[in-house]
């Protein structure tokens, strides 16, 4: 059965978890959010299985994700399918979202809908899990992505995980996060050790940082993915005095080339 992944990561974690999906799934193309411009309409996914996987941000989806699943129009399809994961909670109140979001514009919600816990790479608020605590995690995070596919393989329906304190949490926190994310750059800056490799300008997602003079400016359409931060090889890009003893996270199962991919640079 022919499957299309679509997939949206700021630091990794999700394109993992949509590679370890894939490569279980077989004959499954993986393609990321961020190439789909807004001005390309609908989105018909060729193919009977489809599957979303995106990070959980304040309680709900990212704002590129939610606007991607407003387009899609997966009526040809089988089975719909989606994964979020997530540093540690709001996953059940972001799959809602994105079945609310799909039932409303099609009529068909998703057939299931998984949460996979792996690091938080908030790092505006904390720092990203690091040595045993992160491999515990990822090796967990391995498993639950192994028992998915399960499912997945057989296009099961399964009822979509349900609790009242992310629900009361999205209601509360995910209004205020979309109202402000595109210009959350604002707190963005960069320190004398950039060496103007222009590598933020080559993974940012959202074509958000162009560099002026050699050095990266942040043009207000930000999803904040925090990739600029955390990807950064010398560390020069921080959002505040916090980031600076913050650590830095990348899934290490993808790489610098995986991460370019998304927006369509492999080099
Ligand atoms: C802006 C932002 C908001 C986040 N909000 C949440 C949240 O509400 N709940 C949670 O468990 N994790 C949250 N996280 C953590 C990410 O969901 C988690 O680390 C995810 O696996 C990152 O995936 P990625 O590496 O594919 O970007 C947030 C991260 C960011 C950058």
């Amino acid at each position: 059965m022919k499957t299309i992944v679509y997939y949206f990561t700021g630091t990794g974690n999700s394109l993992a978890a949509a590679k370890k999906i894939a490569a279980a799934l077989g004959d499954c193309d993986l393609v990321p959010i961020a190439l789909l411009e807004k001005n390309c309409g609908d989105i018909v996914p060729p193919a009977d299985r489809v599957g979303i996987v995106c990070p959980v941000y304040f309680t709900g989806l990212p704002l590129i994700v939610a606007s991607f699943v407003g387009r899609l129009d997966p009526a040809a399809a089988k089975y719909v399918f989606a994964v979020v994961t997530h540093g540690g909670g709001g996953e059940s109140a972001a799959l809602r979202q994105l079945d609310r979001i799909l039932r409303k514009r099609q009529g068909r919600g998703i057939d299931a809908g998984f949460g996979v816990a792996m690091p938080g790479n908030y790092i505006l608020m904390y720092d990203s899990p690091a040595g045993k605590d992160q491999e515990e995690i990822l090796t967990k995070a391995d498993n639950e992505i192994a028992r998915i596919t399960g499912p997945v393989s057989r296009c099961e329906k399964c009822d979509l995980p349900t609790s009242f304190v992310p629900r009361l949490l999205h209601t509360l926190i995910y209004p205020w996060f979309t109202s402000h994310v595109h210009t959350d750059d604002r707190k963005f800056t960069v320190t004398g050790k950039c060496t103007s490799c222009g590598t933020c300008v080559a993974l940012c997602p959202a074509k958000n940082i162009e560099l002026v003079q050699g050095k990266p400016v942040w043009r207000h359409h930000c999803e904040l993915c925090c990739g600029c931060i955390h990807l950064c090889p010398v560390q020069a890009i921080q959002a505040g005095s916090n980031t600076e003893k913050r650590l830095r996270y990348r899934n290490p199962d993808i790489t610098i080339a995986d991460m370019k991919a998304q927006r369509g640079d492999e080099s």
